[in-house]
């Protein structure tokens, strides 16, 4: 319930930072976008002004010339200390770096990825094909993104398993907003990088198959990046791939192992997987809200906002905004505008990655079904969600062998 107005905007106290049952966020999301239009959240220092409505928080991804990711996350506005690239960048700064990692990201780069990415996922499902039990989330669904992550940058798959402790490590820690354990776990990273930098720099590769040679390479103004600037991208990539791709195929297995037609569906007709894919990222979106930062003194709709101000991009709530899409609580293969979904942000910060994570997800999808098409959530499990960023911790399937 509102109680009063913080400059004219009625003010709500929904905490999204808890661990909850499984779709409790989408409920509380749900309930404060249909409360009112906007909202002055006051569960952060500073607080936040909530878009909420499809139309507005589209809007609201355009307006980046007033509204920068000096703040990323209205949640957590003090971690944006944290350096990253191409994120803390704006304006004209923003799209030349932009250029040149899109290059890696664009979907002719990504599709030559395919037969790579298919054959890592073949090798991870038969690893546990046989055993007729594993925990979804931590036996597959981070170790897949973990090695396509280390495969894009040209560094060993074998590494995976260190990897991905220091960097479960590291995420978690932000999160939870504990900046000591984020920097020890930050260092043993770092100097992984680093020393794959410098290899890359010793021997180069051919800058428009390598990553890292074209990051060591390129120049921006006839200046080439820093070792920190590259050091930055990778950690970037490594925060905003891994922890995404994990929970959207958390709640996309959560929701086939409990919605046995649905899965029928893809296993009768695998050509609907790529539609499947948009309707499931439309319909569990986990990077559910985007922060910025005002700039300068502007008028939004009714909003009154000053230098400094929060803004809360409600990338779930325009995802299921009833406004915007029919039944929006429903999972609909056909639903016609389901690729208008937000869940990739908008406007010039828009997912690099987007068209990597697609294609991760769609890959997973087939391999997985044409092994193992029945499965189950284990009996008596109670499934549990990470607020903040969305992410299941444990998804235990069982299936027959
Ligand atoms: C299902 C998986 C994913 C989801 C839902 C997702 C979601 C998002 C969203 C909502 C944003 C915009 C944030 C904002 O406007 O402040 C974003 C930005 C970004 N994403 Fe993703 N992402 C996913 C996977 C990936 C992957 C696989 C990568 C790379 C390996 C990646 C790299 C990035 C980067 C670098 C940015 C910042 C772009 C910029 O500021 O220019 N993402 N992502």
């Amino acid at each position: 319930m509102t109680e009063t107005t913080h400059r004219g905007c009625p003010v709500a106290h929904t905490d999204f930072t808890g661990t909850t049952p499984i779709y409790e966020h989408y409920r509380m999301l749900d309930q404060d976008r249909e409360e009112a239009r906007f909202l002055f959240n006051d569960t952060t220092e500073r607080g936040f002004f909530m878009l909420q409505r499809y139309d507005d928080v589209r809007e609201g991804f355009q307006q980046h010339e007033n509204w920068t990711t000096a703040v990323r996350s209205a949640l957590r506005p003090d971690v944006s200390g944290e350096p990253l690239l191409p994120q803390d960048l704006n304006g004209a700064e923003h799209v030349k770096l932009r250029r040149i990692l899109n290059q890696f990201f664009a979907p002719a780069a990504v599709r030559r990825m395919e037969p790579m990415a298919q054959q890592r996922c073949i090798e991870l499902i038969e690893e546990i094909q046989g055993v007729g039990s594993c925990d979804f989330v931590a036996e597959f669904a981070i170790r897949y993104p973990t090695d396509m992550f280390l495969a894009l940058l040209g560094l060993p798959v074998s590494d995976g398993e260190q990897f991905l402790e220091w960097s479960d490590d590291y995420f978690s820690a932000l999160l939870a907003g504990d900046p000591a354990r984020a920097a020890a776990a930050k260092s043993s990273i770092m100097s992984y990088f680093d020393d794959a930098v410098n290899e890359r720099r010793a021997n180069p590769r051919d800058p428009k198959e390598d990553m890292v040679t074209r990051l060591v390479e390129a120049r921006i103004d006839d200046v080439p990046l820093t070792q920190d600037e590259i050091l930055t991208i990778c950690l970037t990539l490594m925060l905003a791939g891994l922890d995404t791709t994990r929970s959207a195929l958390g709640y996309i297995y959560a929701h086939l192992a409990n919605n046995p037609a649905d899965r029928q569906a893809l296993i009768d007709d695998p050509a609907l997987i790529p539609k499947a894919v948009e309707e499931f990222l439309r319909l569990y979106p986990l990077v559910f809200q985007a922060g910025r930062e005002v700039q300068e003194p502007q008028r939004f709709e009714d909003l009154k906002l000053d230098t400094g101000d929060v803004v809360w991009l409600g990338v779930a709530q325009a995802n299921r905004d009833p406004r915007k899409f029919e039944n929006p609580d429903q999972f609909d293969l056909h639903r016609p505008n389901a690729n208008q979904h937000l869940a990739f942000g908008g406007g010039p910060h828009r997912c690099l990655g987007m068209h990597l994570a697609r294609l991760e997800l769609k890959v997973v999808l087939e391999e997985w079904h044409k092994r193992i098409p029945e499965y189950r959530v284990a009996p008596g499990t109670e499934l549990r969600e990470r607020g903040v960023q969305l992410s299941m911790a444990s998804l235990p399937l069982e299936w027959e062998v």
